[in-house]
Order: structure tokens, then C-alpha cells, then sequence
């Protein structure tokens, strides 16, 4: 990528008496990354410009000049044929020389009344707003592919765990849903992220405002901005909406990290729940059986990234005095390595979520055995009056005599679950099936199928 920073043209002016090093250049360029800042830039750039010509600060045919050399770097940069120069520092610094070499002074009026300060956090905010958007897509795309595979798997029984020890039985939709109630919270957060993102620093200049009669609002309208940001002094050193949406976007891994170990537990041959497509897995380049869940894998390392990130920025924000210090400069990198991560990887697992064959028989198998209904039993003694401590005991004693006979709690007959209670009767054995088990858990929230049926309503309702 570096190759085509091409070196040029001195860009520090009269104050300097000698040239930095080739090394300090490149230690405090910022061009190798921020040129992703180029569109919001020119956006930001062109409202400014706009409220300056309403304002009488500078004159409509320098607004519209501007324009016009903001059009063809636009252009420019679109064909992949704007050069950009390592001299030049950073984003902001070579749109606003190419456009003088354009437009010739208008280019140079461009930036009065502005700081690359309060230009550099409107361009992030601007960045941030739609790469928020971006996710909040692709997390409903994410819910819309888990509801689907619920929908089909309402009554799919497989055992529930705690501890990774079996617990009760549960339906596979159910646990679905599970992850359907986490997007849907990553979703509330990012949107309440947005609103603090949705604030405009323009017109903050480098730090105390401007000398000149701007209109604030007029930029904020233009921009689509929700409001301002009230005093200059934060507004050029805020990242506090970055680290906000670093902390989102952590949740939003550490979810899709939960789904993913499951996801590679499940498709272990050892467990067999689950196969996922071919397209998301690879082989072994020396064991010819191998079929490998690496997406789910890279998905669960890639949170560790992700979290790194929010660390990282607490840490650049925590020793900083007011107002803007250079160390800001490294808020780029982890936020836009947070975007592209989080969005591959929703993007994927919207996909592969499509591709997830679930299998029936095995998750069934697996709720037969570890006793899965034993609390059933322990409701039922409960029902016909026993207490529920003693009810406990009375099953916990039914599960070791099973364990000594290696049998089920559905393969003892009615005399001898009899001896652990006599409150036992033959009714007993539609509530040990698993059918029986989720069917009765059957008020919102729980397992039962009926209910699955109804979360999903209510799900897809919340998503419209
Ligand atoms: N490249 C800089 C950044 O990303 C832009 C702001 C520079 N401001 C300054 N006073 N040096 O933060």
C-alpha cells in the first residue's frame, strides 16, 4: 500500500527552518490510513464551504469553484488515480492542496474559519455514522437468518446444559432465539451510540472557535447531524464516541465468539450436532478426514482483535489534557480495523448461518442420556404435594440407583420409581419424555414450541 504515497513537495511552510527526517515523516504521517477519510472528507469540506458562501466569508464563486475541484478529486480518487503524497501528511492536508493546484485560491480559502482538528473528529463522526448503519443491517440480517433456522427447528429437542453438563432438555430454536436476544441488544446499543456519534465539532476550529461569523447549525443541517457539539474544547478532543462504539463492537464479537465455540463444539464428529457448509470450513494439509469450522474459529480469535481495539483507545484518551494532542491520531487504525472486523464477520455469519444443517437425531440421542427430565420428575412430586427440597432428594436418589443400573430415569418401571416415592403414578411417564419436558416449560420466555412460535413473532416485529 505504502508504494503509492509517493514523496513530493514540502507541505510545512516559513515557520520550519529545517526539513524533518524521512523517518519523523513517516512516524507522524497519517495518509497510509486516514485517506479511507477522503469521501467525508470532501463532504464535510463542501459544507463548510457552503455555510462560508452564505455567510458572505468568502464569495459564491469561490463556493463554486470548490465544488468543482472537490468533483474532479472526487473522480479522482474514485478511478484509483489521485496521487496521494506522503509530504503531505495526512488526508485532509492533500485533497486541500490538489484542490488549490485546481481551483487555485478559492482552494486556499477552503480553510478559514476551520482547524484540521475540528475537521479531522467531524470526518470520524461522519465515518462512524455510516459504518453504524452499515451494522445495524447487517445485525438484522444476522437475526433474520437465526429466526429462519428457529423457525425450523421450534420442536428440534437437544439437551440444555449448564456447566456443560446436561441440565434439561431445550429446543434448538429456543437456543437460537438465545442469540437473537443478543443482536437485538448489540442493535439498541449501536443506535444509542449514533446519537452521541450525531454531534457536529465543526466550527470548533482548533480549539476556541473561530474569529469569523460561521453558522454552526447551518453545517449541522447540512451534514444531517443531529445537533452540535456545545463547547470547542471537547468537541476537538472527544473520542468518547469511538471508545463507545469500540465497546459495542466488543460485545458484538464477544457474542458472535459464544455462537462460534458452540458452533465448533457442535460440529466436533465427537458431539454431531450441527454440519456447517463446505464453503466456511477448511481441510488439513496433512490429515485427508479433516474438516475444520474455521470461520467459527477465526471469528472467536478475531474477538480478541476487536477487544484490543477498546483497550487501546481508553489507553489513548486516559493521560490526554485538553484540547487536541497529536496522540489522537492513533484513534484510526483501531476504529477502522474494529468496522472491517465486525462487519466481515457479520457479513459471513448472516451467510453461514443459512448453511448450518442441523441434526435431529444426534442432539436427541444426546438428550436421552444425563438425565435430563430428573427436574421434571422433582415438579411433578411438587405438584401432588410434596415439598420441593424433598421432592429433590427423592429424584437425586433415583439418579445414582439408575447410575448403579446404567439405565434411564423413562427405563425404571412404575414399582420401582415407586421406592423413591409413593406419590408416583403411571401419568408419570408422558412427563419424563423430552416432548413432554419442553412442552411444559410454556410461558414467554421459555422452551416450549408453542412459545418459540411466539418469539419468533415477536422477534420479527421488533426488527421491522
Ligand atoms: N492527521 C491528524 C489526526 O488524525 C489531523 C489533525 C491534525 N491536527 C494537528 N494540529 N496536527 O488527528
Amino acid at each position: 500500500m505504502s508504494d503509492q504515497f509517493s514523496k513530493k513537495d514540502e507541505a510545512w511552510s516559513a515557520r520550519f527552518s529545517e526539513p524533518v527526517s524521512d523517518l519523523v515523516k513517516r512516524y507522524t504521517a497519517s495518509v497510509f490510513f486516514d485517506y479511507r477519510l477522503a469521501d467525508v472528507d470532501i463532504q464535510g469540506s463542501l459544507a463548510h464551504a457552503e455555510m462560508l458562501a452564505h455567510q458572505k466569508i468568502i464569495s459564491q464563486q469561490d463556493y463554486a469553484e470548490i465544488q468543482r475541484g472537490m468533483t474532479q478529486i472526487q473522480t479522482d480518487i474514485s478511478a484509483g488515480k489521485f496521487e496521494w503524497l506522503l509530504d503531505l501528511e495526512d488526508v485532509h492536508l492533500n485533497i486541500e492542496k490538489r484542490l488549490t493546484e485546481l481551483v487555485g485560491d478559492a482552494g486556499k480559502r477552503l480553510h478559514t474559519g476551520r482547524s484540521r482538528n475540528d475537521q479531522v473528529a467531524t470526518d470520524i463522526r461522519l465515518y462512524l455514522r455510516s459504518a453504524i448503519d452499515d451494522i445495524q443491517r447487517l445485525l438484522k440480517d444476522l437475526q433474520h437468518a437465526l429466526l429462519h433456522l428457529a423457525e425450523q427447528h421450534a420442536a428440534t429437542i437437544m439437551p440444555g446444559f449448564t456447566h456443560m453438563q446436561v441440565a434439561q432438555p431445550v429446543t434448538f430454536g429456543h437456543h437460537m432465539l438465545a442469540y437473537v436476544e443478543m443482536f437485538n441488544r448489540d442493535t439498541e446499543r449501536m443506535m444509542d451510540c449514533r446519537k452521541r456519534v450525531n454531534r457536529l465539532p465543526l466550527g470548533s476550529a482548533a480549539l476556541a472557535g473561530t474569529t469569523f461569523p460561521i453558522d454552526r447549525l447551518r453545517v449541522a443541517k447540512t451534514l444531517g447531524f443531529d445537533d452540535i457539539c456545545h463547547n470547542s474544547l471537547d468537541a476537538v478532543s472527544d473520542r468518547d464516541f469511538a471508545i463507545e462504539f469500540c465497546a459495542a463492537a466488543a460485545l458484538v464479537m464477544t457474542h458472535i465468539s459464544r455462537l462460534s465455540e458452540e458452533l465448533v463444539l457442535w460440529m466436533s464428529p465427537r458431539i454431531g450436532f450441527i454440519d456447517i457448509a463446505d464453503r466456511f470450513c477448511t481441510g488439513s494439509s496433512i490429515m485427508p478426514q479433516k474438516k475444520n469450522p474455521d470461520v467459527p474459529e477465526l471469528a472467536r480469535g478475531k474477538t480478541g482483535r476487536v477487544n484490543g481495539h477498546l483497550i487501546a483507545l481508553l489507553t489513548l484518551m486516559k493521560g490526554q489534557p485538553l484540547a487536541y494532542n497529536k496522540d489522537n491520531q492513533e484513534d484510526k487504525e483501531p476504529l477502522f480495523d474494529t468496522v472491517d472486523t465486525v462487519i466481515d464477520t457479520l457479513r459471513i455469519f448472516a451467510d453461514m448461518a443459512t448453511g448450518i444443517t442441523v441434526k435431529p437425531d444426534a442432539m436427541r440421542n444426546a438428550a436421552l442420556q444425563g438425565y435430563a427430565t430428573a427436574t421434571d420428575l422433582a415438579d411433578y412430586l411438587v405438584k401432588k404435594g410434596l415439598p420441593f427440597r424433598d421432592a429433590h432428594e427423592a429424584v437425586a436418589k433415583a439418579v445414582r440407583s439408575c447410575e448403579q443400573h446404567a439405565c434411564d430415569l423413562t427405563e425404571l418401571t412404575l414399582t420401582q420409581l415407586r421406592e423413591f416415592s409413593p406419590l408416583i403414578e403411571d401419568d408419570i411417564f408422558s412427563i419424563l419424555t423430552l416432548e413432554g419436558s419442553v412442552a411444559a416449560r410454556n410461558h414467554p420466555g421459555g422452551t416450549a414450541p408453542a412459545q418459540v412460535v411466539e418469539s419468533i413473532k415477536h422477534a420479527r416485529n421488533r426488527l421491522r
